[in-house]
């Protein structure tokens, strides 16, 4: 079993990104035969325009990913672009990728209903994501469930890829166990922690870093403290129970076992503790968990070349892992490869 997944180093990494994908990548670096994470760097050139800014993101995010406890012995940590087959299998996918279902696409349709023009790199961004999926031929992909439309996107891509250049390829069959012909492009199943769901910000919405409404993992102190007092409340008195839904609640479920969190309920319910109480428990429960976390990334950050060397060692590791199929994409599309390959009939 072969795990992948992949972060966007567009913004410092927050709870939502923690509970919804990395603590499952942790997980899954012990349960699964292989893991791969990346840092999805060319992803986030929809967004970040900065070469300086974009490569510190880099290294911070894989400060991050090594923080909160990414074994580089137990999983291959790298970056995106150092995999130059990627951009190359992207375009060869983009070659039998249907307009139609990029247009079917969230985050695209999103921004262009919101009048925001789109780059053609927002358009192909699911085409990039399936590249990054299939040419490690992944059995499993686990992401926070906003992802799921790109997991089977990734699905659809490899059928279409598949068909087109797989002669007796039946694509009700993917693996081939009748026919006995595989696809090239093996197809990936999403992995998505349901329980996590989707975390809410400070003000209630979706946390996300483009939101400004996130609690971010390895912000100092003082200003974690001052934003997650600053949580929207409203002004129910000290003694009243408090309004539900409420976004302090599922904050407070994160880190709460059944019990305490029955606890934060029973109180919740009847009154007899402002908001404040909720907030400070917040605060200290989030330090009882990430704490150790926060003090390992104040020492990785003593040796950025050490960091620097596990990327790049895991950009090795995963070329190798990739070469295979790719040399078979390479074969089927009739392009790349070495020259020589153009004297085979
Ligand atoms: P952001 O919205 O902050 O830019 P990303 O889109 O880069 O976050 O997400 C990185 C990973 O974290 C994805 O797997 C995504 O599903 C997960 N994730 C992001 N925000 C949340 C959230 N609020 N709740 C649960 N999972 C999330
Ligand atoms: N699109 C993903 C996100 O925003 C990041 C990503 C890029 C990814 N390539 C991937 C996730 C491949 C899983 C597999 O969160």
């Amino acid at each position: 079993m072969r795990i992948l997944s992949g972060i966007q180093p567009s913004g410092a990494l927050h709870l939502g990104n923690y509970f919804g994908a990395v603590q499952q990548f942790i997980r899954y670096q012990d349960e699964a035969d292989e893991a791969l994470y990346f840092i999805a760097d060319l992803h986030a050139l929809t967004t970040v325009r900065d070469g300086a800014t974009l490569r510190e993101r880099a290294l911070g995010l894989a400060l991050d990913y090594l923080a909160l406890g990414l074994d580089p012995e137990r999983a291959i940590l790298f970056r995106q672009s150092d995999i130059p087959e990627i951009t190359q299998l992207t375009w060869i996918l983009s070659a039998v990728t249907p307009m139609g279902l990029l247009e079917r696409g969230h985050s695209f349709k999103d921004k262009t209903a919101r009048g925001i023009p789109a780059d053609a790199g927002l358009f192909t961004y699911p085409v990039l994501m399936s590249a990054d999926i299939l040419l490690y031929g992944s059995d499993a992909v686990p992401v926070g469930k906003d992802q799921k439309q790109h997991l089977e996107f990734a699905r659809d891509i490899a059928t279409k890829f598949n068909v087109a250049f797989q002669p007796g390829y039946d694509p009700q069959d993917p693996r081939g166990e009748a026919s006995g012909v595989p696809g090239i492009l093996k197809l990936p199943d999403p992995l998505i922690l349901e329980e996590a769901g989707v975390v809410p910000g400070v003000d209630g919405e979706k946390m996300s870093s483009s939101y400004g409404n996130d609690i971010q993992l390895f912000l100092p102190d003082k200003p974690l403290k001052k934003r997650i007092m600053g949580i929207k409340t409203d002004s129910t008195a000290v003694e009243d129970p408090k309004p539900e839904p409420h976004t302090l609640l599922p904050l407070l479920k994160l880190f709460c076992d059944e019990a305490a969190y029955g606890e934060v309920l029973a109180s919740w319910r009847t009154g007899g503790k402002g908001y404040g109480h909720y907030k400070l428990e917040l605060l200290e429960r989030f330090h009882g968990f990430f704490d150790e976390a926060r003090e390992r990334r104040r020492e990785l950050e003593q040796n950025p070349e050490r960091v620097v060397e596990i990327l790049s060692a895991g950009a090795e590791r995963a070329r190798a892992i990739a070469r295979p199929v790719w040399e078979a994409v390479v074969e089927a599309a009739g392009v790349g490869g070495d020259t020589s390959a153009l004297l085979v009939k």
